[in-house]
């Protein structure tokens, strides 16, 4: 008989070919469509990095301007989601609630039986556009504050800040938020991509395949883990506490949240410009809570890079500085992986696109171990 090896999780199988999304784990580099992320992060913008997802090309600037007016023209929140988000807030974890409220926008849909790339990129407009406001709604909504209306002179993410907060953002802020959106928005074929795919290999629709990444991306192996990280930082308390705790966390064998990828065996390129940009943020506006938090972070990633960095080819990823970054532009940490969801829903919607050009169901083994061909007991004669 032939031998069966099994991956688990997967690992070092690949599933499809793409364009959209190269990670050299090896080397810590990633590429959108062949552009480097960091050139990406430093001179684009989260509407010209999803046109370059979705439309395979960077826009013009009229393809540009066009494409912002559709998202514009999507970002209010409709009826349903604000009661999905008044009756399960508080009695339901974040991810929860917006995972229900994505899932609730295919009633919205114009023509569900339009199964066409241009209604495809229709959907994932209202999707994007729509899931950042739900976002900000949800945010508002835990602070028993009012729902802040879109306002159409922002951008996607310096707007998404603003129905957050309710004030408009600075310039450096706006970078800020705007950053974490591009650096979220795509990232292969991860667990919650690769959920969005085997949902929409069964040709379900564009609502629920994305509905399954949501559901995916709340575990702290995924998305949870900037608020876990931020957590952990958290329960540090004082720098001087670094070392102990993650030594004694690390003797018992817990997981450091923010550390460790399944790809990269180097340093995460994302992880560094998140860095970079929150230590320039703190010079220029410093505050007390981020650095402490700061200096607790650079004190936990020296210690973990010289435990565990070259044995075990463990090294920061995004997650570890996303949370001081969010608190420094004043994000609660329960809205962390929302955001994630937020930002990343372009890149579920681009890699679905991309999926069914070429569609085949997913449809693994698994390799049967137990017995065969048991004897039926009748119920009461069991013991
Ligand atoms: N802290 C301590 N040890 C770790 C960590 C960590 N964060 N990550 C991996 N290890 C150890 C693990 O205990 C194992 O050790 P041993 O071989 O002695 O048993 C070894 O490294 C390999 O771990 P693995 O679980 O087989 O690796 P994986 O490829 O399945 O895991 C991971 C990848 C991301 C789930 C894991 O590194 C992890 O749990 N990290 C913490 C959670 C986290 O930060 N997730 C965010 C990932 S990046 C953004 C995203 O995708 O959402």
């Amino acid at each position: 008989s032939k031998e069966i090896t099994i991956s688990r999780g997967l690992e070092g199988i690949y599933i499809a070919e793409t364009t959209l999304c190269k990670i050299d784990g090896a080397n810590g580099r990633l590429w959108y469509r062949g552009y480097p992320i960091e050139v990406l992060a430093e001179n684009s913008n989260y509407e010209e990095v999803s046109y370059l997802l979705l439309f395979g090309k960077l826009p013009n600037r009229k393809e540009l301007s066009a494409f912002r007016e559709r998202l514009k023209a999507e970002r209010d929140v409709p009826p349903v989601v604000f009661d999905i988000v008044e009756e399960m807030s508080g009695r339901a974890h974040p991810m929860d609630v917006l995972r229900t409220c994505i899932s609730s926008l295919s009633i919205y849909d114009e023509d569900p039986e339009d199964k066409s790339q241009q209604a495809n990129i229709r959907r994932a407009i209202k999707l994007i556009a729509k899931t950042a406001s739900i976002v900000a709604y949800m945010g508002r909504y835990r602070q028993g504050k009012d729902y802040v209306p879109p306002d159409s002179s922002l951008d996607h993410s310096a707007n998404f800040l603003y129905m957050l907060t309710g004030k408009k953002p600075d310039e450096m802020a706006a970078k800020l938020i705007d950053l974490m959106f591009i650096l979220h928005a795509e990232h292969g074929s991860n667990a919650s991509t690769f959920s969005t795919l085997v949902t929409g290999s069964t040709l379900a629709d564009v609502y629920a395949a994305v509905t399954a990444g949501a559901a995916t991306l709340k575990g702290p192996l995924h998305g949870g883990a900037d608020e876990a990280a931020l957590r952990m930082m958290y329960s540090i308390g004082d720098p001087d506490n670094t070392e102990t705790y993650i030594e004694e966390a690390l003797e018992g064998k817990r997981r450091i949240m923010g550390f460790g990828h399944r790809v990269y065996k180097a340093y995460d390129p994302r992880a560094k410009i998140v860095r970079k940009y929150l230590e320039l943020y703190q010079e220029r506006n410093p505050s007390e809570e981020v650095s402490r938090l700061l200096q607790i972070a650079l004190r936990a990633e020296k210690l973990m890079l010289e435990k565990l960095s070259k044995t075990k080819g463990i090294w920061p990823n995004i997650d570890f500085f996303a949370g001081p970054l969010y608190r420094a532009i004043d994000v609660p940490a329960e809205l962390f992986t929302p955001i994630f969801a937020a930002s990343r829903m372009v890149g579920w919607c681009a890699h679905l696109f991309e999926y069914w050009q070429n569609n085949r169901l997913f449809r693994p083994l698994d390799n049967y171990v137990g017995e065969v061909d048991k004897k039926y007991v009748p119920i009461d004669q069991r013991e």
